[in-house]
């Protein structure tokens, strides 16, 4: 599915998020604590669209390793990358196993990709082997709505309009069948909450943004 869908996914993002993705990801990267000079693992890293700013934020002090199991993905984040993101490096890999020592990330994030990890306990625990002690994790992830008035439209946005759309233009609309259904079994915001807590991080905080329609976590390995 990530393989069909990864020339359109820059596409879909921004105008299926009505522009909002981009706005989502810095916001995330600015309550991330993750400064000058850090070293940041991407997971999920898709096209390299929160890598792009993570590299910004670190800049040419810090290195940024974004990490995608779809080839077809880390492709087009190679080609998006100009010749001043000498910062970032792009790798196939999977978030539950990574090729990389215990400890050696100051900060580790996940833009819109912790849902999509079948096991989430053992990709937490792997993030926890890879970050320094006292290190971060940032994750970004897709929320439903807690208004019921606005979770009316909001589903029927997404599971109507967007898979509709995805259709019309992709000729399938599996991938956006799949997304409103995995926001909606993914856990809620305090039982994620939990479940950062229990594998190994602290100073955890939830911060709800646009509605509830996006949410950004922030822990530090214990
Ligand atoms: C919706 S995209 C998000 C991309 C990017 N983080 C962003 O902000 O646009 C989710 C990505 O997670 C990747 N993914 C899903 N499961 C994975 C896993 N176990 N290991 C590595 N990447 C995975 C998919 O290939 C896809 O590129």
């Amino acid at each position: 599915m990530f393989t069909i869908v990864a020339p359109y996914i820059d596409f879909f993002t921004r105008s299926f998020s009505l522009g909002l993705d981009h706005y989502w990801r810095k916001r995330a990267v600015s309550l991330s604590g993750i400064k000058e000079g850090d070293r940041v693992l991407d997971l999920c890293s898709g096209t390299g669209e929160l890598a792009f700013i993570l590299a910004d934020q670190v800049g040419k002090t810090g290195l940024v390793t974004g990490i995608d199991f779809c080839d077809n993905m880390i492709t087009f984040a190679k080609k998006k990358k100009s010749d001043e993101y000498l910062n970032i490096t792009f790798l196939s890999g999977d978030a539950k196993n990574v090729p990389f020592p215990d400890n050696s990330f100051d900060a580790v994030t996940v833009a819109f990709g912790m849902r999509n990890i079948p096991n989430t306990l053992s990709a937490l625990q792997e993030i926890q082997r890879v970050l320094r002690p006292g290190g971060k994790f940032m994750c970004l992830e897709l929320t439903q709505p807690e208004n019921p008035w606005f979770l009316k439209i909001y589903r029927w946005y997404v599971f109507k309009i967007m898979p509709f759309i995805s259709r019309l233009i992709m000729k399938t609309a599996a991938p956006f069948q799949y997304l409103p259904r995995s926001i909606q079994e993914f856990y809620q915001p305090e039982t994620f909450k939990d479940i950062i807590s229990s594998n190994g991080f602290s100073n955890i905080t939830v911060r709800s943004i646009t509605l509830g329609v996006a949410t950004v976590y922030k822990a530090e390995k214990t």
